[in-house]
């Protein structure tokens, strides 16, 4: 592996394959907040290892002691604490859902397999859409226990949730907590009931109406940013969630956070990956919180769980 530096990489050590856009910014979010190390692996060459150059020259002005290395090869990532997984192709032109997805569950497949296979001890955190529906290929690809291996995609969501209540509201984010479950696509759920601003829940605070709206402004949160920027999609806050995960596995301090976690009858639920509240900490998922949802919320739901089974089902038998 061509690396940046020839000092080896000292633990903590997290991983992130796919130097795009979120594998990027997320490397960055990780060293300059000065958790790990951390390796850079994509596919093209030259690219990791030009991002990783770049956000080493930046060590001495951010005032960090992190390494960051890059390569095309999976060597450097060997004994990682956290592996993440961010490869994958967005559509192009010509491409169907279906090649889409054929792709990127081969890609992730592969990914989780090589990064698992030099870090055995990791744990695995997928990013990839669909998302979960990947995290589910992940998992099998990586033949670990399922608590080890989670999506992330509902700390994003209701991190978007949580904005737009505190927009409407013309109050600081940090007041609100929301929480948002399901699938990461059309059919999540947001939780209003579960949605506070200091512990006062937002039916409190605003009408009916209203929520709906910044419900269905949350549910096409990635869509209205890819409609902004035209090529790409949103990455800034897709890191910080990831990296709010990574935090919290490598500093084992237990977390209660939306997490695309392995069913096991939860909900009614079984044998697939979708947003829930779970306990994180260092040795992964530890429990899935079973929420009193309502009917309504509970039918949204298993709705959200339908999709992701037939997306699921598509990416198994196209692998
Ligand atoms: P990007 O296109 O900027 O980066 C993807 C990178 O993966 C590229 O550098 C590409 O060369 C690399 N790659 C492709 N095949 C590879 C392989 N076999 N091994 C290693 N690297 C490989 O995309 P971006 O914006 O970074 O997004 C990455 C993924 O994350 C996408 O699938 C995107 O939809 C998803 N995403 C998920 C979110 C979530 O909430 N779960 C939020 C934001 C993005
Ligand atoms: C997002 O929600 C598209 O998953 C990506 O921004």
């Amino acid at each position: 592996m061509d690396v940046v530096a020839n000092r080896a990489c000292q633990s903590p050590k997290v991983s992130v394959i796919g130097a795009g856009n979120v594998g990027r910014t997320l490397a960055q979010r990780i060293a300059e907040r000065n958790l790990a190390d951390v390796v850079l692996v994509d596919i093209v060459s030259g690219l990791p290892e030009g991002i990783a150059l770049d956000l080493t020259e930046a060590r001495g002005l951010e005032g960090h002691q992190r390494q960051i290395l890059g390569g095309t090869d999976y060597t450097a990532t060997a004994g990682s604490e956290v592996v993440v997984i961010t490869a994958g192709l967005p559509r192009r032109p010509g491409m169907s859902r279906d090649d889409l997805l054929k792709t990127n569950a081969t890609i992730v497949a592969e990914a989780s397999r090589q990064a698992i296979a030099h870090s055995p001890q990791a744990l695995l955190v997928v990013v990839t859409n669909p998302l979960d529906a990947m995290t589910y290929v992940a998992w099998q690809a990586s033949g670990l226990p399922p608590k080890r291996v989670m999506g992330m995609a509902g700390i994003l969501d209701s991190a978007r949730f949580q904005t737009f209540i505190a927009l409407e509201l013309g109050i600081s984010p940090t007041d609100v907590r929301a929480m948002v479950l399901g699938s990461h696509g059309d059919l999540m759920v947001p939780l209003p009931r579960y949605s506070t601003v200091n512990g006062i829940p937002i039916p409190e605070l605003m009408d009916e109406g209203t929520i709906d709206r910044l419900v269905k402004r949350t549910r096409n949160g990635g869509a209205e940013i890819v409609e902004l920027m035209q090529t790409g999609g949103a990455y800034y806050a897709p890191a910080s969630s990831t990296c709010l995960m990574v935090e919290t596995i490598l500093l084992n301090q237990p977390r209660l956070l939306p997490i695309a976690a392995y069913l096991e009858g939860q909900y009614g639920l079984t044998d697939l990956f979708i947003g829930v509240p779970a306990y994180l900490d260092s040795q992964g998922v530890n429990k899935i919180l079973e929420l009193n949802l309502s009917p309504a919320e509970t039918a949204a739901l298993h709705g959200s769980a339908k999709a992701v089974r037939q997306t699921l089902e598509q990416a198994l038998a196209l692998l």
